[in-house]
């Protein structure tokens, strides 16, 4: 079979990036531009900026992925974009860079969902098998899904409130890191201990997750000990508040792997880049005998990989998008 080489497109929060995927698991060129250090001065993400700086940026881009994979346009076979979920004025910029592309080439559109890309980046170098679990950990969302095939998913359970990255972000910032805060708690969490006992997220059967009690108990610790003029140990919080988020997580993972009997797991989303979580996972799958699935660091946070990797069995089917395809700011996988 010809090889089938998608130029794929991702805007949707603030990183600018464009990558040419051949047959939804071999990276032939990826260009990553983030905003990270400008939106870091005003401690999250400034949807307004950030859109404006994918207008400023996408061009260079993809001139940028282009030269490093020595083609054309004229070489893809689709055009690929996240059109969902995300920062509506981050993403529309993707797509209607995306439509002209389209357009202008004569090269189907195809329009991919950020979170199933986030998924899809497990099928990088074709690691992604079925049926598996797949625990998508991201800013906006946490959920555990049921794979049995391409495109063929089943919500097990999600968030009822925050997700486990917003809440990773909003300690960081109570605390005094920077953003973003994920790694920065990740960082500090080394040099402490779990000293401070904090509330379990969700103490149910339920494949549900919640993370508002925990990051407001972290809140209310941290005031309270100002009000009393005692030092905060940051470390020591920082620790305590990851071991006690990954716990939940792997909580809810063991009784998907008992109650379903499924042995792979993959997991997605920003969150999966932290090396902790990923040790916890891999001993509780190392216990129940599963393979575990790691995305490389490189495509567990927003890229345009994974948009590609994603679109590739949509090319297959056939599943193309109109020219009137328009962002939408939320949705969910199933
Ligand atoms: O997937 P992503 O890049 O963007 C969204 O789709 O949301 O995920 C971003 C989230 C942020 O909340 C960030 O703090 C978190 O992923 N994150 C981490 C780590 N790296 C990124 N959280 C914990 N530990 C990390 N090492
Ligand atoms: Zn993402």
């Amino acid at each position: 079979m010809k090889d089938v080489n998608i130029l794929s497109i991702e805007t949707s929060c603030d990183e600018t990036s464009i990558a040419i995927v051949k047959n939804g698991c071999e990276v032939v060129a990826l260009t990553i531009l983030t905003q990270m250090d400008t939106h870091a001065n005003f401690g999250g993400v400034v949807p307004e900026i950030a859109s404006r700086m994918h207008t400023e940026n996408i061009t260079m881009v993809l001139e940028e992925t282009l030269r490093k994979a020595n083609m054309k346009v004229e070489d893809c076979d689709a055009i690929a974009v996240t059109y969902t979920p995300g920062l509506l004025g981050s993403l529309l910029v993707g797509i209607e860079f995306a439509k002209v592309l389209s357009y202008v080439y004569k090269k189907p559109l195809i329009k991919v969902n950020h979170l199933v890309g986030h998924i899809y980046a497990n099928k990088i170098d074709n690691k992604l098998k079925f049926p598996c679990l797949a625990l998508v950990i991201s800013g906006g969302h946490t959920e555990l899904i049921k794979m049995t095939g391409d495109y063929e998913f089943e919500l097990l359970g999600e968030t009822q409130d925050d997700a486990i990255g917003e809440a990773f972000d909003k300690v960081a910032r109570v605390i005094g890191l920077p953003y973003p805060g994920g790694p920065n708690i990740e960082k500090l969490a080394k040099e402490g201990k779990r000293s401070y006992n904090l509330p379990h997220p969700v103490n149910d059967e339920t494949y549900n997750f919640s993370y508002s009690g925990l990051k407001s108990s972290v809140i209310n610790l941290v005031n309270n000990e100002k009000q009393r003029g005692h030092e905060i140990n940051k470390a020591d919080l920082a620790c305590s508040f990851q071991t006690t988020a990954v716990e939940e997580l792997t909580r809810k993972l063991e009784l998907a792997l008992k109650n379903t009997g499924i042995k792979n797991v993959i997991i997605a989303g920003g969150v999966s880049a932290n090396k902790y979580l990923r040790g916890e996972i891999a001993k509780l799958c190392e216990k129940y005998d599963a393979t575990l699935n790691l995305p490389e660091f490189i495509y567990c946070t927003d890229n345009a990989a994974m948009i590609g990797a994603a679109a590739y069995p949509l090319y297959l089917k056939g599943e193309f998008a109109d020219l009137d395809l328009n962002a939408e700011s939320t949705s969910s996988i199933c």
